[in-house]
């Protein structure tokens, strides 16, 4: 069985990507620091799949523990490369901590295993784009100057593969760049886990019709969208999940050469206030929210082509916003009854 390191594979999109490795036949080897994940993830996939997987706790800025995983770990085919800090409001106060953890994270472990031939799947984001000129935007539109220190960590990182696979390494590289990912498994036992106030959308629209928060705001609806609010393309974490198979499966063809990088969304565009009334119409629950000022650094509208995944990944989304939905409101049903 091949064995794919996962790191950061306790966190949101790692774990439901973890449970779509094993599906697939392969052996996951989890790597995380538990800085914004919990341990208790690795019970929840192992309810879901029927098998506890490879778990090394550790922090991949830690150098010796990296190149320790190289010497001592078991031999891997490939690598998912999730592990790193996403709080676009916290990279602007803490600019270092950003470069410092998601850069050199990133070099350690290319240092690492460098010479290896190892499948390496990078998880960037749609940020890179900024406010695109055309829409849907696709994967040769330009990379824009980033609004936060995260977001120009993806557009570091995204170069930093690039060079290296352009070195001669035995590297071969996909760059996936995520719109929104949203929703839960199906089976509502892992799911979305904000660390203190939610910053994401439907994190907050899930823990207010909980009542865990008095209402959502919205970021603004005057503008130029149909109902004034911003516009993004929402994804279900599963759809998602599943790319990153369909990327590595690319990889191990002989034809794939290099580096190569992929849009990852629906290809529609959905408003705020669109998801906000899906999310009642599905789930039956009236949210309180309220019109509030624009968020700061938010870009107007948003959404990809993805008919580059379609061709080369076999791969396209299954699941609906009214999916999205459901299944993050049964995962938060199911952490206020049962808290981690
Ligand atoms: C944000 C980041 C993006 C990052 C992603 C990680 C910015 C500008 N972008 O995406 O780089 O990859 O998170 O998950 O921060 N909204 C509200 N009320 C809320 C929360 C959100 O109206 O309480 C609106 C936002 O204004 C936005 C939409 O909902 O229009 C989606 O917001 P969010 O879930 O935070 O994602 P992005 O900002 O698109």
């Amino acid at each position: 069985m091949s064995k794919i390191l996962v790191t950061g594979g306790l966190g949101y999109i790692g774990s439901h990507t973890v449970v779509e490795l094993m599906k697939a036949g392969y052996e996951p080897v989890i790597v995380d620091d538990l800085s914004n994940s919990h341990p208790k993830i690795l019970d929840q996939i192992t309810r879901i799949t029927g098998k506890k997987p490879v778990f090394h706790q550790l922090d991949l800025k830690d150098e010796a523990g990296v190149r320790n995983l190289v010497t001592a770990g078991p031999n891997i085919s490939g690598i998912i490369h999730f592990a790193a800090s996403k709080a676009v409001g916290e990279s602007v106060q803490f600019p270092l901590k950003y470069y410092h953890n998601n850069i050199y994270s990133l070099i350690n472990l290319l240092n690492a295993y460098y010479g290896k031939a190892v499948n390496f799947v990078f998880s960037s984001s749609c940020t890179v784009y900024g406010q695109p000129d055309h829409l849907p935007v696709d994967e040769n539109a330009p990379v824009k100057p980033a609004e936060s220190p995260y977001g120009n960590t993806k557009q570091i990182a995204e170069e930093i593969l690039r060079d290296t696979v352009a070195s001669g390494a035995n590297y071969k590289v996909i760059s996936l760049r995520y719109f929104n990912p949203v929703g839960a498994h199906e089976s509502a036992l892992i799911g979305e886990l904000p660390i203190g106030v939610p910053q994401n959308l439907v994190p907050f629209i899930t823990q207010t019709a909980i009542g865990k928060r008095e209402k959502i705001t919205v970021f603004g609806d005057d503008y130029n969208t149909p109902d004034g609010s911003c516009i993004r393309d929402y994804i279900h974490v599963v759809d998602l999940a599943k790319a990153h198979i369909a990327a590595l499966r690319l990889m191990e063809t002989d034809s794939f050469k290099g580096y190569d990088v992929f849009n990852l969304g629906t290809g529609k565009g959905n408003s705020v206030l669109e998801i906000i009334h899906a999310f009642e119409k599905t789930t039956g629950v009236k949210l309180n929210y309220t019109i509030g000022p624009r968020r700061g650094g938010d870009i107007e509208q948003i959404w990809g082509q993805v008919t580059k995944a379609k061709e080369s990944l076999h791969w396209q989304t299954e699941l609906s916003i009214d999916t999205m939905m459901a299944s993050a409101w049964a995962w938060e049903k199911y952490l206020s009854n049962n808290p981690l």
